[in-house]
């Protein structure tokens, strides 16, 4: 019986733990930026891995590594479970791997039950979810969302982006390779930690996802004057500092004001020249910010540079800017969500509806095909920490509802 199907929980921990130590940290964490060492290394381990679970390993130019789990007739459309290996700077072992490695053990227990599907199973590991180098790249190059120019500016830098790739065997021409026909895509599931407090406090096991927020980035430059730091008086300066600080200051007032279900963040702030003793000429600023909703994106976006105009302006100084990528909100399937809500009702497990705040490839999938993702506690909401946790039974409880969603949707 398909229904009493069940994750084998002491290989995915085995699997999992085997990972975490790939890029561990003192802390209890995980490094693994896109296409660092350890990224590269996780990949390497994720093949094997693939590959002693007797399944089929497919790469492609964007570098995603994948198993395939392949049904009869050939020409089957191809149901992906997935997430990421690659994790912030000092982030936390659970954010993308938990996914990929619960998508790896579903289409193993698929593969010993000998149950036959209607589409073909493919567990994924998507490059640079993150946003190290781009965001979302693995899923926008397979979607066809991903565009040249989207490579000539990225947020991580042209430097960085170009390194990588050349550490990875890839190029701009590969990833621009790697769309999929429409046709063969299936659907979207991910299994993800929650990043958050409210399933925790709810006492709920499972969050099931109804819209995954938006995120737009920017690099803001407030240009000034370097003056020697100390014989210059204080109203004779066109500090670049002031400009950012005060936006900054500004940008976090007029959110909680004005765009309540919207967030706004400076990641960083990079000084030039950067010494004690010299006024900053330049800060550049790290802007990201999101929304649940595409309309009070465009007001928040000309608000957010509005005021950055505004600031400079106060203090002198000349504001340029530059958009390093928006990723759009996304609705995730109703069809995909009722059947985590029939698998969480079969299995026992209560639910509730959520929307993501953090950015997930599904959102690149979304305008394709069915798209929609579970998440399970988050201990004290940690993430993008190395004090990440999820209880080992909530994690088993999530690849079982990916599990029987899976069936659901492949039967
Ligand atoms: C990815 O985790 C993001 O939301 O930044
Ligand atoms: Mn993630
Ligand atoms: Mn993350």
């Amino acid at each position: 019986m398909t229904k009493d199907l069940r994750v084998n929980a002491d290989r995915m921990l085995a699997s999992f733990n085997q990972l975490a130590l790939i890029g561990a940290t003192a802390e209890g964490g995980v490094n693994r930026p896109t296409f660092s060492e350890a990224h590269l290394a996780a990949r390497k381990w994720f093949r094997e891995d693939i590959e002693r679970a007797g399944l089929e390993f497919h790469t492609d130019g964007a570098g995603n590594h994948s198993a395939l789990l392949p049904f009869e007739p050939s020409n089957l459309p191809t149901l992906i479970l997935g997430s990421h290996l690659d994790s912030v700077p000092n982030g936390g072992r659970f954010d993308g791997a938990l996914g990929v490695i619960a998508a790896l053990e579903v289409l193993r227990t698929v593969k010993e039950s000998g149950i036959k599907l209607n589409v073909n199973l493919e567990a994924i590991d998507f490059t640079d979810e993150e946003g190290t180098l781009v965001g979302l790249l693995g899923s926008a190059a397979i979607s066809g969302h991903l565009h040249p120019e989207m490579l000539q500016a990225p947020r991580g830098g042209r430097d960085n982006l170009v390194e990588g790739m050349q550490r990875a065997g890839l190029s701009d021409e590969s990833m621009l390779s790697a769309v999929r026909p429409q046709d063969s895509f299936a659907g979207y599931l991910e299994l993800h930690i929650e990043q958050g407090k409210r399933l925790e406090r709810a006492g709920i096991n499972i969050g099931i996802v109804s819209a995954i927020v938006g995120i737009w980035s920017y690099r803001l430059s407030f240009i000034g004057r370097a003056d020697h730091a100390g014989s210059t008086t204080m109203d004779d300066r066109l500090d670049a500092s002031l400009g950012a600080g005060a936006f900054t200051l500004a940008a976090r007032e007029m959110v909680m004001k004005d765009f309540p279900s919207c967030v706004v963040n400076v990641g960083n702030m990079d000084f030039a020249p950067g010494a004690f003793n010299i006024v900053p000429a330049r800060v550049d600023v790290s802007l990201e910010f999101r929304s649940p909703d595409e309309e009070e994106f465009k007001r928040l976006d000309a608000a957010l540079l509005l005021l950055a105009n505004t600031e400079a302006i106060r203090f002198g100084l000349e504001l340029k800017y530059e958009n390093l990528g928006n990723h759009s909100p996304s609705l995730m399937s109703d069809k995909v969500q009722r059947a985590y809500v029939e698998a969480c009702d079969d299995l026992g497990l209560t639910h509730t509806s959520l929307t993501s705040g953090a950015g997930h490839d599904g959102q690149s999938l979304a305008d394709l095909c069915p798209v929609g993702m579970i998440f399970v506690p988050s201990v004290n909401g940690a993430s993008h920490s190395p004090k990440e946790s999820t209880k080992w039974d909530d994690c088993v409880n999530g690849a079982n509802v990916l599990l029987q969603a899976a069936l659901r949707l492949g039967t």
